[in-house]
């Protein structure tokens, strides 16, 4: 693939510029997506098409609407697409976040279909097909379809640029042809996702989901044993590609304070008495991660076993997201009076089970979080995959700290040494905090050395480096087809 272009599309942009009171201020948004990507575009130094979404993102762009990142040392160009109003509305909020985001999770709320919604997604992945074709330099680049964004642009590039190498990969679950069988457009959004030449999901399962449903939705030749489908003409391989991130290198590492040192600065921090003990869940703060029926699993903890009342706290930090939507906005508020109620029933005073900082966390202050923590809570209803437990086992240097994995994230099929529990059982759940408080320290090295072993080997390269190295394939057995 040497000399290939590399053009990567994606809803969301990797940095974002915002006006502030001292100037323009530049920030990395919490996106499993971004993390997971921006590696890979700084190693091939491509370009990357994104909404443009920040305040100030149109004061930093050339006349080509570029701008070179990372900021300070520039190894790849982003192209940034202006959406008005109406249209993010329409295209964002509207079909990609109350439609197929639902549609996909199984966390039980009802996805709404707007007719003039699916019309903005439409235009809007016409628009940003149309800008995959204004930067393409040949009429073959190898394109990177990130996401429920752009269910439609693969067919569209195809449509313009037939010899391009699409890649699509869907970051979030495919469901049942059942649930996803509801959706108005299903076929337009099938035919729309065909046009890619490599469609990847984080699990088999989730392959396995998608073939079944264009089996039941199309007609089309599904060869089984090569889990390819071929509808109009062309074919598409489904496969899966378990997403990661990237090992952090030794100089990064070098950084990083000692674990002792975060325990303190957090403790002091949060006011924890320094014999107690700390878990800590990071998310967005959204529907699909589990938070309410994570605090309902503290409170069982302290109900049950009221020795931890006193000796335990959960820090969560919840990244507000897309809180324009009501869905969101009442969830938000929700989980807020749940620790209310929580710390009011257990608090005392200088003492809190429940810590909610419901802002944006950078790397390094997640990092902190990270390594002081004696657990780490994931318990989505549903994810794709989830980045946040490959970075807690990422941060614990030291072999110490337990994770607790719901066995509906994408991640749980990697990482069995985990305690793996099913979120909606708060019982279970409860009882695996406790066992992670209690793990001797040596089962607690066992477990987290293996974690670890995992993660680095199956890093973000190796994510995006099986990719690339199957679309290498296909490219080079078209060429040779063509002789
Ligand atoms: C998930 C999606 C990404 C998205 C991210 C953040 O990880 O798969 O596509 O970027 O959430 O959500 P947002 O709506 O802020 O982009």
């Amino acid at each position: 693939l040497r000399g290939d272009q590399v053009i990567v599309v994606s809803n969301r942009e990797p940095y974002i510029h915002d006006r502030t009171a001292d100037g323009i201020a530049v920030k990395r948004p919490a996106s499993g997506l971004v993390t997971a990507v921006e590696p890979v575009m700084r190693a091939c130094s491509g370009t990357w098409i994104a909404h443009g979404s920040g305040s100030a993102d149109r004061d930093v762009v050339d006349a080509h609407d570029r701008v070179g990142l990372p900021p300070g040392h520039e190894e790849y160009a982003l192209r940034r697409v202006w959406l008005t109003t109406e249209e993010e509305q329409g295209y964002y909020y509207g079909f990609a976040n109350e439609g197929m985001w639902p549609l996909c999770h199984v966390a039980h709320v009802r996805p709404v279909f707007r007719e003039s919604d699916w019309q903005h997604y439409r235009a809007v992945n016409q628009r940003f097909a149309d800008a995959v074709v204004a930067e393409a330099r040949s009429e073959d680049p190898i394109v990177l379809v990130q996401d429920y964004h752009f269910a439609l642009l693969p067919a569209m590039v195809r449509a313009k640029l037939p010899r391009a190498t699409i890649l699509t990969f869907w970051h979030i679950p495919w469901p049942n042809p059942e649930s996803f069988g509801i959706c108005p457009w299903r076929r337009e959004i099938l035919e729309g996702m065909l046009g890619s030449t490599i469609l990847g999901f984080h699990t088999r399962f989730h392959c396995k989901n998608f073939i079944e449903t264009v089996d039941r939705f199309l007609e089309a030749r599904i060869e089984h044993e090569h889990s390819v489908i071929a509808a109009g003409g062309e074919e598409t391989l489904i496969e899966s590609y378990p997403i990661s991130i990237e090992w952090p290198q030794e100089s990064e590492r070098s950084g990083w304070k000692p674990v002792e040192a975060c325990r303190r600065a957090v403790f002091a921090r949060l006011g924890l008495a320094r014999d107690s003990y700390l878990a800590v869940g990071v998310d967005r703060f959204d529907y699909t991660k589990g938070i309410l029926e994570r605090f309902h699993a503290v409170e069982r903890l302290l109900e049950k076993r009221p020795e931890w009342v006193g000796r335990f706290s959960l820090v969560q930090v919840a990244a507000p997201t897309r809180s324009a939507l009501e869905e969101y906005h009442s969830f938000q508020e929700r989980i807020q009076r749940v620790t209310q109620r929580i710390n009011a029933r257990f608090g005392r005073p200088g003492y809190q089970p429940i810590h909610l900082l419901a802002t944006h966390h950078d790397h390094d202050a997640v990092n902190e979080l990270f390594r002081a923590a004696d657990a780490c809570l994931v318990t989505s209803l549903h994810d794709g995959m989830n980045l946040v437990c490959k970075e807690f086992v990422a941060a614990r240097d030291d072999e110490r700290g337990v994770l607790i994995l719901s066995r509906f994230a994408g991640a749980a099929r990697e990482m069995r040494e985990a305690l793996v529990v099913n979120p909606y059982h708060v019982e279970e759940t409860a009882d695996a905090l406790h066992r992670a408080l209690t793990m001797p320290g040596s089962e607690q090295r066992e477990r987290m050395a293996s974690l670890r072993m995992t993660v680095q080997e199956f890093n973000v390269y190796r994510w995006a480096g099986r990719m690339l190295a199957d679309a290498g394939r296909l490219r080079l057995r078209e060429r040779i087809q063509a002789r």
